[in-house]
């Protein structure tokens, strides 16, 4: 199979952060199919080798053994190609229309790593070439849209053009090899499934937290902000994993369909419940990795009086049979305490006590995402016999129980080093494989329930301040305290 890869932005920060990186990583794996051309597009005025040599100065600069060598990029830069193009001219779309058909390759994937403002207008002139035929592919790139309306006007324009099975659009946490093992851990055994419901489960948590700031993208994420960032898709797309039922089979559309029925479970917002449930922070100056790091408001790009939140908070609930009045709690942020993401599910308290144990040691199944990728069990077992101290100074008898655990390290068992999230997404698109991409249903209804927090915020008072280097800001912690709960490094 040969297939045209062509990548819109193809000198931009996407392609050398994430793309060029996973495409050379397929490559050395193997796993790419030959005969590919990946063809790179931008406005700059550059030759094929001119943009061999600029990916070549990039790789330069990675470190490690994901850097190609020498005799590695010479192979992998014969698959690289360029065409200069302004995406609002016509005749461009024609140019590149024109190297297309000299190949004729059995794949074409157009892979829009531009500003989503440009999607509508690329999309509808690559179908004013002609060059929508079915054996083309689109790969959209988060954001989609900044609400439901643009979200929706996007995916019109491109469905107008396009058959849905031909729409890519990217959640790279989707990719993670820890996301996929959620599937395989809920799905793949039966252990799990009799407990997974609400007469089991106290509470979910999930947790993705960056250690990091805004970094170089201060202007973009001023725009945009934790809820739009990482809320609106990555955060809801492990609400899916986690509360969906099993679906039929493991084809795209079945496990869509099971996700979407999750998103539109969720219960909505109300005022009251915003009031109370949805917490927003900012980072102030603070410290990370042991040094002092400016606060949010005094990164390049960004509004000195910038009302952006870098820290979002939420209790809601899966209002469905299995989960209703089971809180699910989801949190994220920027220059947290560190780089965690991780899914604690909490279970219930035995139903009677007859042994001695630390409050707060319940039985607990954690998720770890990352930065490592695993299951931990948490469980109580009897520690030490015989007789104890009890608080109140008396002796009594009796087992105490202690928590202990046991932990399953993917990394360990499988070599950390998998294949990562783009990898796997765009070897995924060149196989025309969807069950890891977002279909436009999803998207909207996903859209649809962080609205009523994005209006609320929008007239509101400033977000509440947290340092560098912490959990957020404490109402964070009251809120989910006052159902009697706490966040997992809390307990
Ligand atoms: C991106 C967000 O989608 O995900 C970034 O735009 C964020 O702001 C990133 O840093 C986190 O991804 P990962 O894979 O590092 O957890």
């Amino acid at each position: 199979m040969s297939f045209d890869l062509v990548l819109f932005g193809g000198t931009g920060d996407l392609t050398w952060r994430k793309l060029m990186p996973a495409l050379f990583q397929a490559f050395r794996h193997g796993s790419l199919p030959g005969g590919g051309r990946i063809i790179g597009v931008a406005r700059d005025e550059l030759s094929d080798d001119g943009y061999r040599e600029l990916i070549q100065s990039r790789f330069e600069a990675v470190e490690g053994a994901k850097r190609p060598t020498p005799e590695e990029f010479k192979k992998f830069a014969a698959l690289l190609y360029y065409q200069r193009m302004d995406l609002s001219r016509t005749e461009d779309y024609a140019k590149l229309a024109e190297l297309l058909t000299q190949r004729d390759a059995s794949t074409v994937v157009m892979y829009l790593a531009t500003a989503p403002a440009l999607f509508t207008q690329v999309v509808e002139q690559i179908a004013a070439a002609g060059l929508n035929g079915p054996k083309t592919r689109v790969v959209l790139e988060k954001p989609l849209g900044h609400d439901l309306a643009s979200n929706r006007a996007i995916n019109k324009a491109v469905c107008k053009v396009l058959a849905e099975h031909q729409v890519f659009r990217i959640d790279h946490y989707l990719g993670k090899p820890s996301v996929q093992n959620l599937f395989a851990m809920r799905f793949g055994n039966a252990l799990f499934e009799p407990i997974w419901r609400r007469e089991h489960i106290a509470n979910i948590e999930i947790t993705i937290g960056e250690d990091l700031g805004v970094e170089k993208r201060g202007a973009f994420y001023d725009q945009t902000g934790a809820l739009r960032d990482m809320v609106q898709n990555h955060a809801l797309q492990l609400v899916c994993a986690i509360g969906m039922e099993p679906p039929i089979n493991a084809h795209a559309d079945a496990i869509r369909d099971e996700k979407l029925k999750v998103l539109r479970a969720l219960k909505p917002w109300t005022p009251e419940a915003i009031g109370l449930h949805a917490i927003r922070g900012q980072y102030t100056a603070g410290t990370a990795y042991g040094e002092r790091v400016q606060g949010y408001r005094d990164e390049p790009g960004v509004d000195p009086e910038s009302r952006t939140e870098t820290f979002v908070a939420l209790r809601t609930e899966i209002a469905n049979w299995r989960w209703a009045g089971v809180p699910l709690y989801i949190r994220t942020g920027k220059r947290l305490a560190s780089r965690d993401a991780h899914i604690a599910v909490n279970f219930k308290p035995t139903p009677h006590a007859i042994f001695r144990a630390p409050t707060n040691a319940f039985n607990k199944l954690v998720i770890n995402l990352q930065p490592k990728d695993g299951l931990e069990l948490h469980m109580l077992a009897q520690a030490q016999d015989g007789r104890h101290r009890s608080n109140n100074g008396h002796r009594y008898a009796g087992p105490q129980l202690a928590p202990v655990q046991l932990d399953l390290d993917f990394d360990k068992r499988f070599g950390s080093e998998r294949v990562g999230a783009y990898e796997r997404l765009l070897l995924d698109v060149i196989d025309g494989r969807l069950n890891l991409f977002v279909r436009s249903d999803e998207q909207e209804e996903a859209w649809r329930w962080v609205e009523p927090l994005i209006d609320s915020w929008a007239s509101d008072g400033p977000p509440r301040p947290y340092a560098a280097g912490t959990w957020g800001p404490s109402a964070s912690s009251a809120m989910i305290a006052r159902d009697g709960f706490a966040w997992s490094e809390e307990l």
